[in-house]
Parts: structure tokens; sequence; C-alpha cells
């Protein structure tokens, strides 16, 4: 045997990583809380389907004696990520995500003994985010094994779907993050900013924004001070900055279920994935001042995560896994991404 389940396949993104599954020649059971929705994806696909809550232990437990990993698509994963991991390890099988929250990857390292013990690899993070980051993090700190700064970035050409704004509204009253001294370190919304050249004269401000490397590049490389930044358009960084005063107002009951509701539901259709991409860079140092930079193009960020999810996936599957809590670029080296057509990478400096 050796299948997987896609839990929360009738999302934007799980059901996009099925289709594309399927493509591949994989045969994933679907699995999600919604009834008419995964049987009808199920049906579309001629795949077999699973129906049930996270809170139903009993038929989560009874699934997953059906595969041997779960690509558990189900978000904002703060909400969702525990009762999976917790079966996976009850029952030994994988657990992968595609989760950029910070938190969710700490409690996922947190397991790593447990995870070693039951014999299976426990990876969040198998999206756009973490690995194409995670990947240029391990290749800067090949370059530079004195690192002990880590500045990463990413500008993503194109649109976000219901669920990353959700996870981001969920988590706005919060303010940012950083690895400070290999701690993360609370710090204000929009902390820093700085001039980032992604390369073909593409010069952007970027802002800190807590993004899961923050948690899995430290993971991955060791180096202890990490910073993460993002492109967003100007009125979106004053709102960012307006969110340190006015984000616990944000964070109230009544606002997230005002502001929740107003996401609009699915993503970026095909035309537009296909003309989006993304740019990354990052940039190591150490404290003799020594330096190194280096870029990386890659597909649209919800293509790339169809792309980098399914192929770790294939590795799993194919007994290629390291039992524990792993970072992508940790258990496949630092070009995994490279494995995925239309990425690229070049070293600046
Ligand atoms: N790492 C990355 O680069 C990356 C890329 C894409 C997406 N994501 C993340 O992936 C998540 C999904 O994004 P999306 O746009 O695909 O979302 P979406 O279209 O809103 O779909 C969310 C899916 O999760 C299910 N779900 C949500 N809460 C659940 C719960 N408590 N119990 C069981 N199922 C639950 C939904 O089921 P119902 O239909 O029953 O509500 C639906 O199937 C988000 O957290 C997003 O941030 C990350």
């Amino acid at each position: 045997m050796s299948n997987f389940f896609i839990y929360g396949a009738n999302g934007y993104t799980g059901e996009l990583i099925t289709r594309y599954a399927v493509e591949r020649g994989m045969k994933p059971i679907l699995a999600g809380r919604n009834a008419i929705a995964v049987e009808e994806l199920a049906k579309k696909h001629h795949l077999e389907y699973r129906v049930f809550s996270l809170d139903e232990k009993d038929r989560l437990e009874a699934a997953l004696q059906e595969a041997d990993m779960v690509l558990h698509c189900a978000g904002p994963f703060s909400l969702t990520s525990r009762p999976m991991v917790e079966a996976c390890l009850r029952n030994k099988k994988h657990y992968t995500d595609i989760t950029g929250e910070i938190a969710v990857v700490e409690a996922m390292a947190a397991r790593d003994d447990k995870a070693k013990e039951a014999g299976i690899m426990i990876m969040p993070g198998v999206g756009f985010d973490v690995v194409p980051s995670d990947c240029l993090a391990l290749h800067l700190k090949d370059r530079l094994p004195s690192a002990t700064h880590l500045s990463l970035a990413f500008y993503g050409m194109g649109r976000i779907s219901h669920g990353t704004q959700a996870t981001m509204t969920m988590n706005i009253g919060k303010g940012g993050a950083i690895r400070k001294n290999g701690k993360i370190t609370h710090v204000p919304a929009a902390w820093k900013t700085r001039e980032i050249d992604f390369g073909e004269g593409i010069v952007k401000t970027g802002v800190t924004i807590p993004w899961g490397d923050v948690a899995t590049a430290f993971h991955s490389t060791g180096i202890p001070n990490i910073e993460v930044f993002t492109v967003v358009p100007p009125s979106a960084l004053k709102m960012m900055k307006a969110s340190r005063y006015l984000g616990w107002l944000l964070a109230t009951k009544p606002a997230q279920d005002f502001l929740q509701k107003k996401i609009p539901p699915g993503g970026p259709t095909d035309a537009e994935r296909a003309r989006g991409k993304t740019l990354l860079w990052g940039e190591a140092s150490d404290l003799n001042g020594n330096r190194v930079e280096s870029r990386l193009q890659a597909p649209e960020g919800y293509t790339l995560t169809v792309l980098t999810a399914l192929n770790i996936t294939e590795k799993i599957l194919s007994g290629n896994f390291t039992p524990g809590f792993q970072t992508p670029a940790k258990a496949f080296g630092p070009d995994l991404v490279l494995e995925i057509d239309g990425t690229s990478l070049l070293d600046v400096q």
C-alpha cells in the first residue's frame, strides 16, 4: 500500500492539489467535513472519499488505517493541525501540511521525539511557505557556514486565496515576529522595512512579517537571527502599521466574525496562476562582515504549493523520508525546489 489522504480536499488549495495529483496518476483518498463538496469532488475525479470532522476521533482513526500519510490542507492550521498530527502519531502515519503559521511549526517541532519513536516524518510547510525560502536559507548557510544573521524576502506576483486571507485575518492583532539569538521574538507589526533588489530591475520595499521561515529556517540552518520580508502595496503597509494600535480591536470576536465573512471564496484562476510568478531573495551574514546574497525565481505561489507538496508526497510514499520533525530543505536538501519546473537560483554576491 502506498497512498495518501488529502484532508480539506474541497478547499481552494486542496482542490487544486487533487486536480494535479490525478494528472500525475496519483489516486489520493479525499477527505473533509463537508459531505456534499467532498463527494462531488471525489466523483469528478473518480477517487475514494471519506467524510469526517477533526473531532470525530473514531472516524479519523479509521480513515488513517487506509493510507500511509496525510497531506493536510485544511487551514487555518492553528485550528486544525493538532487533532490530525496526534492521530498520525498514534497510527504511525506521516504528516505533512501547507501551513505557514509559526506557532504550528513550533508545535510540530516539539513532537520530534514522538515522531522518531513512531518512525514517521512530520513535515509542516510543504507549500510555497516554506519550500522555496527554506531551500534558499539552507543554500545561503552552505555558502556561508559562519552565518549568524539571515534575511529572506519574497514578492508574490498574484492574488491570494480564501484560506490565506482567513489565516492572515485571524492573526491580524498579533503583531510581528523575528528570530533573535535563537528565540522567536515578538516585534510590532511592520517592524522593519528595507529596499530589496529582486533582480531584473525589480527593487521593492520589503516589510517584516511573521512568516513560517522564522520558525523553519532556524531548524534547517541553525542561524540564530532571522527576519522575513514581503512586498505589500503602500496602503497595506499603512494598515499594517495602524494594526499596532487597532490590532486589539480587529482581534475581537465581533470584528473577526465581520472580517471573516467578508473574505471572498476561492483564489486565483488558472489563467491568473499561469501569469503569476514569485521572486525570492536572501542574504546571510556573519560577525566578521562576510555576506552572501542569492535570488530565486519560481512559479506563482499556489502553483508552486501544489507542485512542491506533491513532489514531497511522492518522495515520502516511495520511502524517502527521515523520521522525526523535518523541514523540507533539511530532509531533502537545498536543491529540492530546483526539482520544480520554472524555478531558478542565482548567486548575486
Ligand atoms: N504554505 C502555503 O504556501 C500555503 C498555500 C496555500 C494555502 N495555504 C494555507 O492553507 C489553508 C487553506 O487555504 P485555502 O485557500 O485552500 O482555504 P479554503 O479555500 O478556505 O479551504 C479551507 C479548507 O479547510 C477546511 N477547514 C477549515 N477549517 C476546518 C476545520 N476546523 N475542520 C475541518 N476542516 C476545516 C475547509 O472545509 P469546509 O469547506 O468544510 O469549511 C476547506 O476544505 C490556509 O490556512 C492557507 O493559509 C498555505
